[in-house]
């Protein structure tokens, strides 16, 4: 078993600890101790090593923990999730997922982590996931629908984040389609939504979660767009990542179980809210070209339309990008 958990328990209270009171307190030596700073260090932990005084952790951590996520959960969120796992390190979390629902796990489960080595966004990008700063979750939801009826779910899964972090108090968050998550036009987070099942039903989807909390300066070089973090978007002090996972959680029961009962007829409204690019001209990459337009929202389907100049067209998500242009 890995004794770093226990070791950033005992730095967690930011005060000193010597390498002999560690090595004791974890039964382990004094050069095990110091292996063991080293990994965490290398994982993104800011500990700070004093001669004569020891090691501590500069800024305490809250640590994700399945019971409190739990305790913030709403009634309905409550009976829909079966189990919260937390991970201190995993590949991703949706690859667990994913291969956990083939493997017939029940519909509601929730999977995240600390830190991400090969988190995964949209378009086989990298997810940078340093370690306790940021939020990576995924939740498991099955349908007892074909798939070619969840092809709007990604902008529930959208809509969900924006009012979850509204009702945190963050104020402008702007949707980008399909479901890029930004505030003053830097990403917030993103959305990576996987199906599985047979075609015409049932099928699951594994939805992912990433959103910045507090990004720390250790990994802000390896992101290649602009970014933003919640502290930023808040101008507060650090946020909960216990009761903003319960927060995602509720709002997304609430969107998918809405989902369920009226497809994404109603979605297209909720979504307009939020929308950044209606209006505005933009550049649509597709696989194998590029199309430009102006974006005229989304159809019941979850669908981009675009006016082009020959009528306006639809665009389901999938590997496709767009951007504002002009
Ligand atoms: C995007 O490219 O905008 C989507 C990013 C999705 C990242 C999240 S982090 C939790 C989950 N696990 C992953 O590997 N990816 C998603």
């Amino acid at each position: 078993m890995t004794l770093e958990q226990p070791l950033i328990t005992l730095l967690n209270d930011g005060r000193f600890h010597t390498g002999p009171a560690l090595a004791a307190a974890l039964g382990v030596s004094r050069a095990a101790v110091w292996k063991m700073i080293r990994s965490l260090q290398a994982q993104g932990l800011t500990i700070e090593a004093v001669k004569g005084r020891g090691y501590r952790l500069t800024t305490p951590l809250e640590l994700l923990d399945p019971v409190q996520i739990r305790a913030g959960l709403a009634a309905a969120a409550g009976l829909r999730l079966a189990q919260i796992e937390v991970f201190r390190t995993i590949d991703s979390t949706n690859t667990y997922l994913v291969n956990r629902a083939k493997a017939g796990v029940a519909g509601g489960s929730v999977c995240l982590a600390e830190r991400q080595t090969a988190g995964r966004g949209r378009r086989n990008r990298l997810w940078v996931s340093p370690f306790a700063a940021n939020l990576y979750l995924s939740l498991l939801w099955r349908f007892n629908l074909a798939a070619a009826e969840l092809a709007g779910l990604s902008l529930a899964a959208g809509v969900a984040v924006a009012r979850a972090l509204e009702e945190l108090g963050v104020t402008g968050i702007g949707l980008k389609w399909p479901n890029d998550v930004l505030w003053q036009g830097r990403k917030l987070g993103g959305i990576l939504l996987e199906l599985g099942g047979e075609a015409s039903g049932p099928c699951h989807i594994v939805t992912g979660i990433g959103l910045n909390v507090t990004m720390p300066a250790s990994a802000q070089d390896a992101i290649d767009q602009p970014w933003t973090d919640l502290s930023t978007a808040l101008g507060a002090g650090p946020v909960s990542r216990n009761v903003l996972a319960a927060r995602l959680l509720n709002a997304l029961v609430v969107q998918y179980s809405d989902f369920e009962r009226h497809g994404a007829a109603t979605l297209s409204a909720h979504w307009q809210r939020y929308d950044l690019t209606a209006g505005r001209p933009v550049l649509l990459k597709l696989p194998n070209a590029t199309v430009t337009g102006i974006a005229r929202g989304v159809d019941s389907d979850g669908a981009l339309l675009l006016d082009t100049g020959a009528g306006v067209q639809r665009f389901l998500a999938g590997e496709v990008s767009l951007r504002l242009s002009g």
